[in-house]
Formats: structure tokens, C-alpha cells, sequence
């Protein structure tokens, strides 16, 4: 019997489970045996793998981070890392493998692929920079958790007048605080691709109290060139002048650890049932993610070593809706 192989690499995404679960259980229908690698590029190294059926992989689709853990793995990017990967999965007599991730993890499956490993890649990370994806699996739940903590900062804002910034993750990517920003009606938001001085950010929020509001509300990505510390030391500095405080709150990865909402549930199952699909019909080299609202193949290689920006066209709504 054909044996596949699934990981998830990189930092977990709520959602990841879900996919695990498509992919083994379309796997089986498909006559395959499925086999899941523990913590990542690490376990495939150290061949460290679990047998996967379909009780396996029950029970966890409403569990927010990887079943089968997960790490940063700094050894595949080794020439030796890569020739122990390999060996591994010759070792194991595995066919094909299924990598479940992000930016870092998709450049890895790529040099995999480039061994000659017949590989497909899924798009799931938290921050949403992918290329090749117009969504990724986790981008959604993560959004979500950002913004109950915004709409919970905005009550105690709004009782006590008071100005708050919210830190959110993304690395070099303004989607989370994007779109948490928008849907939170903050009053500033300032992101990596259209990034903001301290004194601006301090206008956005001043300008809101005179214009009669009760509180005033910043997100900022953790990757801005100001980010959150960087605005509070300009706020502390400019204390007196601007009349009134900022507090923070860094979300961290808070925002990971969530439950998947039913999005992510469903593009997990989406997408990890087209993984094998495209692996049924020998499609390798390439990454799956969610494009025009339907699965689609992008090459790894184009994939490799390149990120996707937040929507420029959502940066200049959320300048206009901040009013
Ligand atoms: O890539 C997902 C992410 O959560 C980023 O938003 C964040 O910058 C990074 O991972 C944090 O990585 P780690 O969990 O390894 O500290």
C-alpha cells in the first residue's frame, strides 16, 4: 500500500487539526496508508512518526493548535538536515509527504521538493502572508481572538476615557491588525506595509478625543518600524503635551492558541482533502491555498522565500473609516 506522510511545521494555526484529519481520512478513501511526522521538519529528521487511521485523528477538529506538534526547524535548512530528511522518508518508505505551514515551512518544502521528495504544501499560518493564498488556515480564528481582547479594551476604555494600544502578532505582515483594527473600529491602525511616526499615531488619538469620543483605541502589528514599545516610550516622553496616557496590551501568542472557528475548520478539511487529491493525480511541487474562494496550486518554487503584503486597498479604508 502506498504510504503517505503528514507534519505540520512552523507556528501551529488553529485549523491545522482539521486539516490533518482531511488528509488522512481522504488518504484512506483513496487507498493510501498515512503515517504523521511528530513536531515538525525535527521529527522528520529524527524519524519520529506515528501511524494515523481514522479513529487517530477523531475528536480534534474543534482543538486549536497541531496534534502533531510542531517546530521552527533550523537543521533542514542544512545540507546535511536535508540529506537526514530524505533519508528519513526512504527509511520510513514513505511516497509522498504532506507539509502543513507557513512561510518558512513552504521555503523548506520547497528544497524538500527540490530532492526530488514528491511533496504538496498547505497554507496555513496565523499571519496571513503567504503567497499563493488569498487566506490561509488560522489567519481568521487568530483575527477573532484579537478582537474580543479589542472589544473588551474598548468597554474599560470608554468607562475611564481612556487611550489603549493593542499589540498584535503578524510578523512583517499588517493583516491581523488590519483587519482586527477595521473590524474593531479603532481609532488608529498602523501596519508594516503603510508604517506610522509616533507623532502621527498620538494625532490619530488626540484627534479622536476632540472629536468627542470617549476612548480612543490603537492596534499596532508587531512587525510596524514603531511598534508598541517604540510608541510608548514617545507617549511617556509626551505625556504632558498630549493630555492623556496610553496603556498597552500585548496580545502575543494569545492570538495562536484559540479555538478554529467554523472558517478554519472548513478550509483546514478544503484544503487537506486537495492536498491528496493533487497528490492522487502525481500534482507535486506545489502549495494549496485558497484562491478566488477555491483551492488552487501554486508552484513551490514560486512560493519560496516570498511573503504577500496586507491588502492595500484595506489600508486606505481603514485611514477613511477611522473617523
Ligand atoms: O508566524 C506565526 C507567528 O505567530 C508570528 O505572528 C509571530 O511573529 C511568530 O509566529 C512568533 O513565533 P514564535 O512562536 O516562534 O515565538
Amino acid at each position: 500500500m502506498t504510504r503517505l506522510a503528514v507534519l505540520t511545521s512552523g507556528g501551529d494555526a488553529p485549523g491545522m487539526n482539521a486539516a490533518i484529519r482531511a488528509v488522512t481520512r481522504t488518504a484512506i478513501a483513496a487507498g493510501y496508508e498515512v503515517i504523521g511526522y511528530l513536531h515538525g521538519y525535527t521529527g522528520l529528521i529524527a524519524g519520529e512518526f506515528r501511524p494515523l487511521g481514522a479513529r487517530e485523528v477523531g475528536g480534534v477538529m474543534h482543538l486549536g493548535g497541531t496534534m502533531l506538534g510542531t517546530t521552527r526547524c533550523e537543521t533542514l535548512r542544512s545540507a546535511s538536515g536535508l540529506e537526514q530528511a530524505c533519508r528519513s522518508l526512504r527509511d520510513a518508505r514513505v511516497e509522498a509527504l504532506v507539509v502543513i505551514g507557513g512561510n518558512g515551512s513552504q521555503t523548506g518544502a520547497h528544497e524538500l521538493s527540490r530532492q526530488g521528495v514528491p511533496l504538496i504544501g498547505v497554507a496555513s499560518t496565523i499571519d496571513n502572508d503567504l503567497y499563493g493564498a488569498d487566506v490561509t488556515i488560522g489567519a481568521t480564528s487568530a483575527v477573532d481572538v484579537a478582537l474580543q481582547a479589542i472589544d473588551r479594551l474598548r468597554v474599560t476604555a470608554a468607562s475611564m476615557q481612556r487611550a489603549f494600544l493593542v499589540e498584535v502578532m503578524g510578523r512583517a505582515c499588517g493583516y491581523l491588525a488590519l483587519v482586527a483594527g477595521i473590524a474593531g473600529g479603532a481609532e488608529a491602525i498602523v501596519v508594516p506595509e503603510n508604517p506610522s511616526e509616533p507623532a502621527e499615531v498620538a494625532e490619530e488619538l488626540r484627534a479622536a478625543y476632540a472629536r468627542g469620543k470617549s476612548h480612543a483605541i490603537a492596534v499596532v502589528a508587531e512587525g510596524a518600524p514603531f511598534a508598541a514599545d517604540a510608541l510608548m516610550a514617545y507617549f511617556g516622553t509626551h505625556r504632558q503635551r498630549l493630555g492623556f496616557e496610553l496603556r498597552l496590551t500585548k496580545l502575543g501568542h494569545v492570538q495562536r492558541g484559540g479555538a478554529p472557528g467554523a472558517f478554519d475548520r472548513m478550509l483546514g478539511t478544503t484544503l487537506g482533502a486537495a492536498a491528496v487529491e493533487a497528490l492522487v493525480a502525481k500534482r507535486y511541487g506545489v502549495l494549496i491555498g485558497l484562491r478566488d474562494g477555491q483551492p488552487a496550486h501554486t508552484p513551490l518554487a514560486e512560493v519560496a522565500g516570498r511573503s504577500r503584503p496586507a491588502d492595500s486597498a484595506l489600508i486606505a479604508l481603514a485611514h477613511t473609516l477611522a473617523r
